[in-house]
């Protein structure tokens, strides 16, 4: 089996870690590279990770995330957020995004033109823009679970949290939004059967 193959059988959401066995800080950099590494719609790159160790921090986000104990016992708890407004078309983020591709001026333009045309409709909905960038941190989540499996590292993708608690908890920048939080460490005991529907029910040929 390919290294791929044998971490996506090696990823379960893992419920319970141990909490006393902590990730070597090598590896968690690495797993951060992932998500750096990550593609992104427009390559705007909208997440900004909060990495959560402060243990108080964590006791206090664990009751907005429905007392989950993976937030306390897990090793590195990933808090991806995102910046709505420094992404709105026309904004010199947006500009600068563009231009660090090496376009003249009138290509980066042209850019702006189609960003702004396919961003209008989104960003005029706050809800609307704020799912926008949080798919594309779950783009990196996945990337980030994926790998840490290559490296036994077991996680567990957290959207069972009550986002406006989460965000004042966090004490958010204005025009940042909590878009899915991740739980890394080590499991404590054997995970479950990984339970699946079967390929034939998700997939049909046209
Ligand atoms: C976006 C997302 C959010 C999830 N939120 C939670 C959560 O809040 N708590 C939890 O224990 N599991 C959560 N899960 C894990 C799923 O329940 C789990 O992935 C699914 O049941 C399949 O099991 P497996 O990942 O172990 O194969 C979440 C998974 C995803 C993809």
């Amino acid at each position: 089996m390919s290294e791929f193959l044998e971490a996506m059988a090696f990823r379960h959401a893992c419920k319970a870690f141990d909490a006393e066995k902590q990730i070597p800080s090598e590896q968690f950099e690495s797993m951060l590279d992932v998500v750096q590494k990550s593609p992104s719609s427009f390559g705007m790159e909208p997440w900004r990770v909060i990495v959560v160790r402060n243990p108080n921090l964590r006791k206090a986000l664990k009751s907005a995330c429905w007392n989950q104990n993976q937030i306390t016992d897990c090793s590195e708890l990933v808090i991806f957020t995102t910046d709505n407004d420094t992404v709105r078309s026309g904004t010199p983020y947006v500009r600068k995004m563009f231009e660090r591709r090496g376009l003249p001026s009138e290509a980066v333009d042209t850019y702006m033109g189609v960003y702004k045309n396919y961003l209008e409709p989104i960003e005029a909905d706050e809800v609307l823009l704020e799912n926008w960038t949080a798919k594309q941190c779950y783009i990196a989540m996945a990337n980030m679970m994926t790998y840490a499996a290559t490296l036994k590292i077991d996680s567990c993708p957290i959207e069972g949290f009550d986002k406006e608690e989460v965000e004042a908890i966090l004490d958010l920048e204005y025009g940042h939004s909590v878009a899915v939080i991740c739980a890394f460490g080590y499991r404590a005991k054997a995970q479950s059967e990984q339970k699946r529907l079967e390929l034939k029910q998700i997939v049909e040929y046209r």
